[in-house]
């Protein structure tokens, strides 16, 4: 175990976390400093920075142009499903969101307004997050792959004054037209948006309708030759709000703020990531997601470094070496992603063979999260690349890492299966059902006791009383992470899965609660569960188990109707979803109080054998579902 810079800098953050991270917050320019550091007067609220005012944009670009950093590359753009290569320097990239940050102003868009994004991985889509922090306004990503119904749920929530989109995203084999959903999701909407502004891409172009504005048009405004000036917030200011999937069909607002927000990602730059000012950090996943919002877009700008913006997928555009390719040719000495990516490569390209062709000298460290790293594709990656692999374990509410090596302050000793130790102010207990600290080795329910650090969610968008209720009752004076695990005598974390229902399929966070109100829309469902059950690839998947209507003709009917509930999730949901399996059963194990039993279901469908909950209705239920949840060969 650690007693170097590691164990220093964890016991300082946790001692005395005003110093700790007020010496952070010289990393950032502030318009006014902040006097105050923490304020903790409300709790379960705590706010950092609380007097304190800046402008995310200029911390992430203009201060590196007046610093001596206008002519190096802020982001690549490199896109092998269009076949475009683009480099941006920080002048460049200054000069795009000045721009579309003007055209902003002028559409009337001001501070505290709220801009949805609904955008494929194009450089617009990071220009339109940076220029609306850039005025003040609140960004909130809608990751493309989502459909009709999850976009909605984010409009009527969010209540955008102007939503900017594309006519496209590409897929490998498929162009997907974001128009139609996006023009679906706005009609179900209680809220209408004023604008829509549209990124007409050439591999197809959206029909316009009547609030639609073309890109080229509204950028070309004289409001965009204009420009717009940084905005003054408050530390505590709203950022971004990004949707996350909880339990229920209704997604999570997950409030960012600006000041916290800038602190912790630039530190987390240094001391975790270990990338610095002038330095490449490659990092594939997509900015509708946490990671992408970190790190390709802020955490890389706000510290100088270059980012890259990959339009592709690990494998397939055109073979298991793409990102190997990136990590050369861009100079990269990080890269991160999700395991499932890694999982992708080694089941096309077994031997590694493909990474191979590239020079990786100058890559340093591979960082793995969204789900859990298991032990075989920790030592497969670490043996083709013979670099660190770096498993960090965190979520859309925290923003950056909870738990990992960090290799930029000291590193430890990898143990395969876990991230790794608590991250400096993050002070992590796994606790038993009455709120006691388990031992260590004993698993229970991961809580970090708070207040969180800087950069995680102060609280839900509009909503306190959910943010309380869904993450700080469980145990007061804790944050649920609702993850379970342990920790071991080493205090290395174990995190071994969601305690709750939410679905983690190829790194992708998907609520259970929505793909079963898509799946209990359809007129021959009476009742439905959906759980989320193992994958060697894809670390979960989803299964769907429906009971139908009375009078239904399961044998006649059932294969039709299993085939249009998969359509259906995929329209509503999105294809992102990946329901394929749907079983008609006769009826779904329950409590007596009407709980459905979907962890029990979850773990037969697995392969064990868990305790039946003696609150069970009727046992029988289970026992005529065990076959279809498991069937033995
Ligand atoms: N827009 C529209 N559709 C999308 C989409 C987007 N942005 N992203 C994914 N989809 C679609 C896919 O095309 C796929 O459709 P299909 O059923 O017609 O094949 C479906 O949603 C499922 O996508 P996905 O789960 O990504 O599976 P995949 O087989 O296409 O790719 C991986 C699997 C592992 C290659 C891919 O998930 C990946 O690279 N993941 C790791 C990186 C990452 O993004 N992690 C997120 C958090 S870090
Ligand atoms: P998201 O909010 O989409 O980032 O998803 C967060 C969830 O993904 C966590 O609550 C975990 O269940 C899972 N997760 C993320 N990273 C890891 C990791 N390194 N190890 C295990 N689970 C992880």
């Amino acid at each position: 175990m650690s007693t170097g810079a590691y164990t220093t800098a964890y016991a300082a953050s946790l001692a005395d976390p005003s110093a700790f991270w007020g010496e952070a917050a010289k990393d950032i320019d502030w318009i006014t400093p902040p006097t105050k550091v923490l304020d903790d007067s409300s709790p379960p609220f705590y706010r950092w920075f609380p007097d304190g005012t800046l402008n995310t944009c200029f911390n992430a670009l203009d201060r590196h142009v007046a610093g001596g950093r206008a002519d190096q590359v802020a982001m690549h753009y490199d896109s092998p499903v269009t076949g475009t290569k683009q480099s941006f320097t920080y002048a460049e990239a200054l000069a795009h969101v000045r721009r579309l940050a003007g055209a902003l102003s002028g559409a009337g868009v001001t501070k505290g307004d709220r801009v949805l994004i609904y955008m494929p991985m194009v450089p617009e889509a990071a220009f339109a997050m940076l220029a609306c922090a850039r005025i003040g306004a609140i960004h909130s990503v809608v990751f493309g792959g989502f459909a009709p119904a999850e976009v909605s749920a984010r409009i009527d929530d969010a209540r955008p004054k102007l939503i900017l989109s594309a006519s496209c995203g590409i897929e490998p084999g498929r162009v997907v037209a974001y128009k139609p959903f996006l023009d679906e999701g706005i009609a179900r909407s209680e809220h209408k948006p004023d604008q829509v502004v549209v990124l007409q891409r050439e591999q197809l172009l959206a029909p316009m309708g009547e609030r639609d504005v073309d890109w080229a048009d509204f950028i070309s405004s004289a409001a965009a030759d204009a420009g717009a000036d940084c905005v003054e917030v408050a530390a505590t200011d709203p950022l971004y709000i990004l949707y996350t999937s909880g339990t229920t069909g209704k997604p999570k607002g997950i409030y960012r703020d600006n000041g916290g927000h800038a602190v912790a990602l630039r530190w987390s730059m240094r001391n975790i990531y270990n990338v610095e000012p002038g330095e490449t950090m490659f990092t594939a996943s997509d900015v509708g997601w946490v990671v992408g919002h970190s790190y390709i877009v802020y955490a890389p700008l706000l510290t100088g470094a270059t980012t890259i913006l990959y339009e592709g997928k690990p494998v397939g555009t055109p073979d298991a070496g793409a990102f190997f390719r990136i990590l050369h040719e861009y100079d990269a000495v990080t890269m991160f992603t999700a395991p499932t990516a890694f999982r992708a490569i080694k089941k096309e390209d077994p031997a590694g063979e493909t990474m191979g062709a590239y020079d990786l000298s100058g890559f340093r460290t591979l960082f793995l999260a969204g789900e859990r790293l298991d032990p075989d594709t920790y030592h497969w990656a670490t043996d083709r690349l013979g670099k660190p692999v770096i498993d960090n374990w965190w979520q859309t509410e925290t923003g950056w890492p909870i738990a990992a090596n960090c290799v930029g302050l000291e590193r430890l000793p990898i143990k395969a299966g876990s991230p790794s130790v608590a991250v400096p102010g993050y002070d992590v207990q796994v606790l038993d059902s009455f709120g006691d600290q388990l031992p260590a080795g004993t698993e229970g329910a991961i809580a970090i006791k708070l207040p969180l650090p800087p950069g995680t969610f102060p609280t839900l968008w509009n909503d306190d009383e959910r943010y309380v209720s869904s993450y700080l009752s469980a145990y007061p004076g804790y944050y649920l992470t609702g993850d379970g695990g342990f920790i071991d005598d080493d205090g290395y974390i174990y995190v071994m899965g969601r305690t709750d229902d939410v679905l983690n399929i190829a790194g992708h966070r998907l609520s259970t609660g929505s793909i079963e109100a898509a799946l209990a829309g359809h007129p021959a469902v009476a009742e439905c569960a959906v759980i989320g059950v193992h994958d060697d690839f894809k670390g979960q998947l989803p299964r769907a188990l429906v009971v139908v209507k009375a009078g239904i003709d399961v044998a006649a009917d059932g294969e039709r109707i299993c085939q249009e509930l998969v359509a259906r999730v995929r329209s509503e949901v999105g294809a992102v979803a990946s329901l394929r399996q749907v079983d008609i059963v006769a009826a779904l194990p329950k409590t007596r109080s009407g709980k459905i039993l979907r962890k029990t279901m979850r773990e037969i469908a697995d392969g064990h054998t868990p305790a039946v909950p003696a609150t069970i209705e009727d046992a029988s239920v289970l026992e005529r579902l065990k076959p279809i949840l498991h069937p033995q060969p």
